[in-house]
């Protein structure tokens, strides 16, 4: 048995009324990638920011490197080698990419009174050649870069220090296929010099195929362990949720779409990625969308609803043109972003606030009043139909686990009778009970004649839900597939890369 490098022991965790954690107790030893799994809001985050210094255990110990371990900061356990890349963006979008490696860390560049940022851009640089990543340079706006990039910048201002046990939480659903393999080669890397990771993703292929152990959460309570040797896609689920899930969350039928076509894009070219791309989606169609992080795919779909410019060619709904998220929701249009904490939610504002804001209230306009009675009633339904875990629906959405987040966003849209959902990697850091309502809902709305451009970096998704497939690559369709039995995610994979 390899050498323990940190031991939690009873750990309980409260954040008022809710108890995060209780008496959760496990080692991570040296050379090891140890997988933390479990239902959204089941005390992964929590657990994890404490043994990186974010926030104070309520009662419990911990031990690293064989000594008492009580960080007072996150840059306390960042200098003691131990980093953790958080589940929510970490970067700050106004200033580079170096700057945001050495955030904290001005001081290693320090000459009197200034920062010597040349010299800061410099040893950034050589950071990311070394770990051969050229999809953008030391001197770029944090900013401009999108989601996957930024993760990147995440992992290697972990790196720089050098960090003996790193946290991963829930970082893959952000990557898209480059970003998964660079993020797999940093944990090889970890394993071969003998330093250890702890991982957390709701990929549960993911989880067998690279932790050499997994402990389950479940309601803040650790329900076991499994050795590689051990692990059973069903006994893990199970685990996590208590009862026995069906294999198959996809739909199995192969229902067909109507003609009538209810959103098109006519020759669409925007200030990237897109050039002359078209279109269209049919009533009661789930059109999926895939592709590589740079196709084009997020663009299309923010284009589509009116937030991403489209400088020639026109997206119309209902003979109506679609140039503003405002003319969006006006057709009936909902859209899902990726980006879900800037672009998709006002994380001051409360759960309730969220869910009743903007589908919701315009429908209620069209019918001329909004009753607020219903209005909360609507709420709460969402909340208890997508299984919202939250302490009330008063609390501020900052306090809820990521999956919570999402399935906030979702509700806003999902029974606001939208006609039309454009979905941007709506399942990101959802659990797989929840996947499967989420699915259920999707099929029960095609049904309804409504339709979903689905967009998705997970081809099993896609193959799973989809009427039609298009892949995407430069911005360009290089191939569309109907539902069929014989679909196969490899077959897609070579029109992607
Ligand atoms: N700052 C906070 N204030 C109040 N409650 C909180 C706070 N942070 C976390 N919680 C609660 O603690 C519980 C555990 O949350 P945590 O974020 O650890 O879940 P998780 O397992 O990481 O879930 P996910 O898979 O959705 O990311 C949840 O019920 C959450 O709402
Ligand atoms: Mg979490």
């Amino acid at each position: 048995m390899s050498e323990e490098l940190i031991r939690v022991e009873k750990i309980h965790k409260n954040f008022g009324v809710t108890v995060a954690l209780k008496d959760v107790s496990f080692a991570v030893e040296r050379g090891y990638v140890y997988g933390l799994i479990g239902e959204n809001g089941s005390g992964k985050s929590t657990v994890s920011s404490i043994i990186a210094g974010m926030q104070p255990a309520t009662s419990g110990k911990m031990y690293y490197k064989g000594q008492e371990w009580a960080p007072v900061s996150m840059l306390h356990a960042q200098e003691k080698h131990i980093g953790m890349i958080v589940q929510e963006a970490g970067t700050i979008p106004n200033i580079s990419v170096a700057e945001n490696i050495f955030l904290g860390h001005e001081k290693l560049f320090q000459k009197g009174l200034f920062v010597n940022k040349a010299a800061m851009e410099k040893a950034a640089q050589a950071l990311l050649d070394k770990l051969e990543i050229t999809e953008f340079k030391a001197g770029q706006r944090a900013g401009t870069l999108d989601m996957q990039a930024r993760k990147v910048i995440e992992i290697v201002k972990c790196l720089y220090w050098e960090p003996d046990l790193l946290i991963v939480d829930e970082t893959s659903t952000a990557l898209s296929y480059e970003g998964r393999e660079f993020l797999y080669r940093v944990l090889k890397m970890m394993k071969e010099q003998n330093r250890s990771v702890l991982f957390i993703s709701h990929d549960l292929d993911e989880m067998m195929e690279h932790c050499d152990r997994l402990t389950v959460l479940r309601d803040g309570v650790l329900i076991g362990t499994l050795e590689k040797s051990e692990y059973e896609p069903g006994r893990i689920r199970q685990m996590m949720v208590g009862r026995e899930l069906q294999g198959n969350y996809y739909r199995n039928d192969m229902d067909p779409y109507e003609e009538e076509v209810v959103l098109e894009a006519q020759c669409i070219t925007t200030m990237k990625d897109l050039l002359c791309f078209d279109m269209q989606l049919h009533k009661g169609e789930i059109l999926g969308i895939g592709g590589l992080s740079h196709c084009g795919m997020h663009t299309l779909g923010r284009a589509l609803f009116g937030v991403d410019k489209v400088i020639d060619g026109e997206v119309i709904a209902g003979g109506a043109k679609i140039n503003s998220p405002k003319a969006a929701i006006a057709r009936r249009i909902g859209y899902v972003s990726k980006n879900r904490d800037q672009e998709s939610l006002g994380l001051s504002a409360t759960i309730a606030e969220n869910i009743a804001s903007t589908g919701y209230r315009i429908n209620e306009l069209f019918r001329g009043i909004i009753s607020f009675k219903k209005e909360a009633k609507y709420v709460d339904e969402q909340i208890e139909s997508l299984s919202i875990k939250c302490a009330g629906k008063n609390y501020k959405v900052n306090t809820l686990s990521g999956g919570n987040k999402q399935k906030v966003v979702i509700g806003k849209w999902l029974a606001s009778d939208s006609q039309i959902l454009i979905l941007d990697c709506p399942t990101r850091g959802i659990d797989v009970g929840v996947k499967a309502a989420m699915y259920k809902l999707m099929y029960e709305m095609k049904k309804a004649g409504k339709s979903i451009v689905l967009i998705s970096e997970e081809l099993s998704e896609l193959i799973g839900m989809s009427d039609r497939v298009l892949i995407m690559k430069d911005g360009k369709v290089t191939a569309e597939r109907l539902r069929t039995e014989g679909l196969s995610e490899h077959d897609l994979i070579n029109y992607m890369i």
